[in-house]
Order: C-alpha cells, then sequence, then structure tokens
C-alpha cells in the first residue's frame, strides 16, 4: 500500500490501452482520482469509463493545463507512458528521418515538456512524483530500432536528471523499464520481437504491480523483469563481450526475417 497515492491526482498518458491502461486501472483500485490521456479520444474515453476516471485526450506533450483543471487544480502523480516504436530497420538501408523526429519528440520531449509545466507548482509544495515508462532499451539498445533505442536512452537520462537534481525538494522520479509486455506496441515488432522479447514478455499489469513495489520501496529503477538488472552491469563491465552477444542476436535476426 503507497499512502500517497490514496486520493491523489494522477495523469496517465498513452493509457487508451496497453502498460497505460493498466497504471490507469491499478492507481484507480488505489484510490487514486486518474486522467486517462490518449491520442486516441476513442480509447481514452472506453478507460476513463471502465475505472471512473476523466478522459483527457490529446497529444501527450500539451495536456498538463488540462489534466490539472480535470483533477481540480493539482497533478500529483504523472506517468509519462506514451511511446511510439518503429523497427524493423534494413541493415545498410538509411534511417528514416520522420521516424526519428517523432520518436524524439513523444519518447523524449512529450516527458521534459510535462516536467517543465509540473516542476514550478510540485518544487512550490515540495512533493510531486513523476513515473516514465521507459524500456529495458533504454538501458540496453535493442536491435532493428536505432530511433526506439536512442531515444529510450534519452527518457531514462532525463528520469535520472530529474531524480538527482529534485530528490531533496520532495520529487519522487521512478523509471520503469520493462523489456516484452504483451501490448499492441509488442504484436508490432515482427520478427525482432518475436526472437529477443516475447519469448519472456509479461502482462500489462505486472508492469503496474512493479511499480507499486518499487513505489513502495522508495526505488528509481523499476525492472519488471529482474534479469535486465544482470545484462545492464554485463553491458558496463564488458561492453565488448556486450555488444559481441548482441550482434550475435542480430545474426540471428537476419536469418529469420
Ligand atoms: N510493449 C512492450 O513490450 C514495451 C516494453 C518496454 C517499454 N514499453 C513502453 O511502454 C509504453 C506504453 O507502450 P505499450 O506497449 O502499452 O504500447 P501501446 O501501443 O499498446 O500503447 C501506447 C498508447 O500510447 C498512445 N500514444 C502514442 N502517441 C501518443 C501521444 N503523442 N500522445 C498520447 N498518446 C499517445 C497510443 O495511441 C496508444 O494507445 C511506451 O512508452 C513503450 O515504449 C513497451
Amino acid at each position: 500500500m503507497v499512502e500517497a497515492v490514496q486520493g491523489a491526482g494522477v495523469v496517465v498518458t498513452g493509457a487508451g490501452g496497453g502498460i497505460g491502461a493498466a497504471l490507469a486501472r491499478r492507481f484507480a483500485a488505489e484510490g487514486a482520482r486518474v486522467v486517462i490521456n490518449d491520442l486516441d479520444g476513442v480509447k481514452a474515453a472506453a478507460v476513463a469509463d471502465e475505472i471512473g476516471g476523466i478522459a483527457v485526450p490529446g497529444d501527450a506533450s500539451a495536456i498538463v493545463a488540462d489534466a490539472r483543471d480535470a483533477l481540480g487544480g493539482s497533478v500529483d502523480v504523472y506517468c509519462a507512458n506514451a511511446g511510439v516504436a518503429f523497427g524493423g530497420e534494413e541493415p545498410g538501408q538509411p534511417l528514416d528521418e520522420k521516424s526519428w523526429a517523432l520518436s524524439w519528440d513523444v519518447n523524449v520531449m512529450a516527458h521534459v515538456r510535462a516536467a517543465n509545466a509540473l516542476l514550478p507548482d510540485w518544487l512550490e509544495r515540495g512533493s510531486g512524483r513523476f513515473v516514465s515508462t521507459v524500456s529495458a532499451a533504454g538501458l540496453l539498445t535493442m536491435i532493428g530500432a536505432a530511433p526506439y533505442a536512442v531515444t529510450k536512452h534519452g527518457a531514462y537520462a532525463f528520469a535520472e536528471y530529474l531524480s538527482l537534481t529534485y530528490r531533496h525538494r520532495g520529487v519522487k522520479v521512478h523509471a520503469i523499464c520493462p523489456q516484452g509486455v504483451r501490448t499492441d506496441m509488442l504484436d508490432a515488432t515482427g520478427a525482432a520481437g518475436d526472437l529477443v522479447l516475447k519469448p519472456t514478455a509479461i502482462a500489462p499489469q505486472d508492469v503496474a504491480d512493479a511499480l507499486f513495489k518499487g513505489m513502495e520501496e522508495d526505488r528509481f529503477l523499476i525492472l519488471p523483469h529482474p534479469e535486465v538488472a544482470g545484462y545492464y552491469e554485463a553491458r558496463a563491465a564488458t561492453p565488448d563481450r556486450w555488444l559481441a552477444g548482441m550482434n550475435h542476436l542480430q545474426q540471428k535476426w537476419e536469418e529469420v526475417r
């Protein structure tokens, strides 16, 4: 039980389905008042109806003011969850600029813009909680998906920056870094996802459970797949060995796709 969640005003972006909907359901079950944001207004409204929340459709980059109004004046917890993934890149082909731009915008800049809008109030009050749905790709990279892997590293670094800058001023930050989670996004990852992510994929509610456990324990890094801790250590300790292992996966993917 996380005491601070009962009655709190919570925003979850990209909550029309997948991990965001699971986070919204769990916060609502714990007694929070929840704003459900999604670009897809129909999906956002369906989740809001289901859990007694409030739908605020639109681009996650610019919803803090509307969400604050919907919650009666303040946001206590902000889950920057909306994300986009492009994958299946052909080795040797130039990477598409549009995919890069949208990935930066949604996976990184939406978090920056939300933090800019939230921090003045949080610093004045001396409290606030920023939850970033990153990905294990933000710690470990992902084959065939450069814009995703690079921007998720950016999202992770931004969450670290927020935590180290504001933790003594009452702002708590959590970075959730799962591997495969059974959602529409995973279904769209093709052969690379089949190889790397699907064998150990978990359910969206497992991610919500991991977040709540991490909040109880006051941890920054939330690893719904605990084995990611060992991979992250190996990457830091022996980068060439780790890269050789990842290249082995790349070659396997090139054989099967
Ligand atoms: N599924 C996985 O395997 C996996 C693993 C690690 C991390 N993640 C991350 O989890 C988050 C949620 O992904 P998911 O798997 O639930 O995906 P999903 O595709 O099921 O849901 C993402 C939702 O975000 C919405 N969205 C996209 N752009 C938006 C924007 N600009 N503003 C508002 N909403 C927007 C979509 O409409 C969609 O409903 C993402 O950040 C993703 O990168 C997913």
